[in-house]
Formats: structure tokens, sequence, C-alpha cells
């Protein structure tokens, strides 16, 4: 079965589906997206991905092209005439095309692009040995709340990771606080204390940082929003959130192994109850 996109207006076989040259998406990254899990025909946390997808877009200017029925109603379309059960579902919007010039005219309609793809899963080695990462002075621009798709400083931050046979790379800043990863969050246990940076502009408040701050609560772990840095002397975990990993351990770090260098009992309990609520809602 070949994939189909979404592609203003119009659902096309992926290798047809294309937009304008001049889309201010290719020529400025002028746009923002989401990327939303679909596992087993339910959207996890769908509400709060088109949520952050209106903050986004109202953030740089950009009404949503359509309402949000629609686009939610897009949303699943694109699902079902694609062959993924378990899918990682992209919705892009970009200020549309128009001849090149910074100032964009107010005229202008959105381009709105939804494809579907399979959920990656981590492998049962990460699962058991965890994801590794390193650290990056942050070079990012200063509104990472934003989820824009100018995301050249986080591709860097891969290919450097990648360089470096490691999964992530986590962005630290002047004063050597971890910050968020470039695609995912970061969390650390620091005296028994699941700690994450605080929601700025420096972070994108990430759907399953929220979800994963929630089921630690009610499980009763202690939950603190700060800044914090790998070098605290009662640091024994670290973990990565996002929507395409769940929650992940992180067990090595610049190439040396964070406390243990196996993955650790918050984390492995918090997996536990984060893939169980998963469960719930994909039953519900
Ligand atoms: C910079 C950044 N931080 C965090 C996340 C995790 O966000 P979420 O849990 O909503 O997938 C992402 C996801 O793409 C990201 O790009």
């Amino acid at each position: 079965m070949s994939l189909v996109a979404y592609v203003n207006n119009r659902f096309l076989p992926l290798e047809s589906a294309t937009v304008h040259i001049e889309d201010r998406g290719f020529q400025f990254a002028d746009g923002v997206y989401e990327v939303v899990a679909c596992i087993g025909g339910c959207f996890l946390d769908l509400d709060l991905h088109l949520d952050r997808l209106q903050r986004s877009c109202s953030a740089i200017g950009i009404a949503l092209p359509c309402s949000g029925d629609k686009l939610e109603a897009l949303i699943r379309e694109t699902w079902k005439r694609n062959p993924y059960t378990d899918a990682m579902v992209y919705i892009q919007i970009t200020r549309g095309a128009a001849p090149r010039s910074h100032l964009p005219s107010e005229s202008m309609h959105p381009t709105l692009i939804i494809t579907s793809r399979e959920l990656p899963k981590p492998g049962d080695e990460k699962l058991t040995q965890g994801a590794s990462g390193i650290t990056l002075r942050d070079f990012r621009w200063k509104r990472c709340d934003i989820k824009s798709i100018a995301l050249l400083a986080s591709v860097m931050g891969k290919q450097e990771a990648h360089r470096q046979d490691a999964d992530e790379a986590f962005w630290l800043d002047e004063d050597d606080h971890v910050l968020e990863g470039c695609s995912t969050n970061i969390f650390a246990v620091i005296d028994g204390t699941l700690v994450t940076h605080p929601l700025d502009h420096q972070v994108l408040g990430g759907i399953t940082r929220r979800m994963l701050i929630r089921i630690a609560r009610d499980a009763g772990i202690e939950v603190a929003e700060r800044p914090w840095k790998l070098a605290e002397a009662t640091l024994s975990e670290c973990m990565l959130t996002s929507t395409t990993n769940a929650v992940l351990p992180v067990c090595h770090m610049d190439g040396s192994p964070v406390a243990s260098g196996a993955p650790g009992p918050v984390a492995t309990q918090l997996r536990t109850l984060m893939l169980q609520a998963m469960d719930e809602l994909r039953q519900s």
C-alpha cells in the first residue's frame, strides 16, 4: 500500500505530493509543526497537540488554515489512508507561498501538510541498556517554546550526537544547566526528586513531559521544575521524553556512565506506568 499525504485540500500519493517552490516554509522556515502518536487507532493527547499547534501558530501570526474540528478530521483521515496502525502523524503549517520577501503579505493562505508514518519503537537494546547522550552549548534561537519547523540547530546537534555514537544531543545553557534534547525533553532524579528544567523560552513544552510529571506525581514521586546540572552530587538517573520514545532512560552522557550506567528504578517504574497509561487510553 503506497503512502498518502494531505496537501492543501487534497489527498495525494506521497511521491506526487508537493508544495510550491516559493512556499515560505522552504524559503524562510516560516512555519510550525506537530507530531502526534496514534496507537491502535487511538491518538494520544490529540487535544493537547492541537492546542500547542494553535499556540505556535498564533506566536508567529499564522491563522490555522481550518477549524480545529476540521483539522482533527483531516488528521484522522490521513492516518486511515495510510497503512500504519501505530503511527506518528506530522502536521506542518507554513505561512503559504508568495514571491520571496521577508515581510509577508497579509492575504496569504497557509499551507497545510499532514503525513502518517510508522511509529518507531525504541529497540530492546535501548530499553535494557538505556539511551546515550552528548551535551552541547545551546546555539538555538531564543523561542524554543514555539514548535518551529526551523530545525537546523537540532539537525546539527543530532549529527554531532551520531558522530559520537550517541542517540541524542542535550543543550546546556551558559551555566551548564541542562535544558532539553534536540527532539526530546530531559529529566534527572536528584536526591529522589524528579527534576526537569522549568518551561520558558529555552525549552519546548513537551506533551510527554507533561504526562510524565502527572504520572510521577500520581505515583507519589516528588517533581521539581528547576534548573539542574549533570554535576549535581546526588544525581542518580536521567531519562528523556518524547512522543516517539515515551520515556527512556539515558544511561551514558558524553561517554561516561550516568550514575550506575544502567536504567535506574525510577525510570523503569515511570516507563511501566506510562506504557500502562497509554494502554488504558487505547482501550478507553
Ligand atoms: C526540542 C524538543 N523538545 C521536546 C520535544 C518532545 O515533545 P513531545 O513530548 O511533545 O513530543 C520535542 C519533540 O519534537 C522537541 O523537538
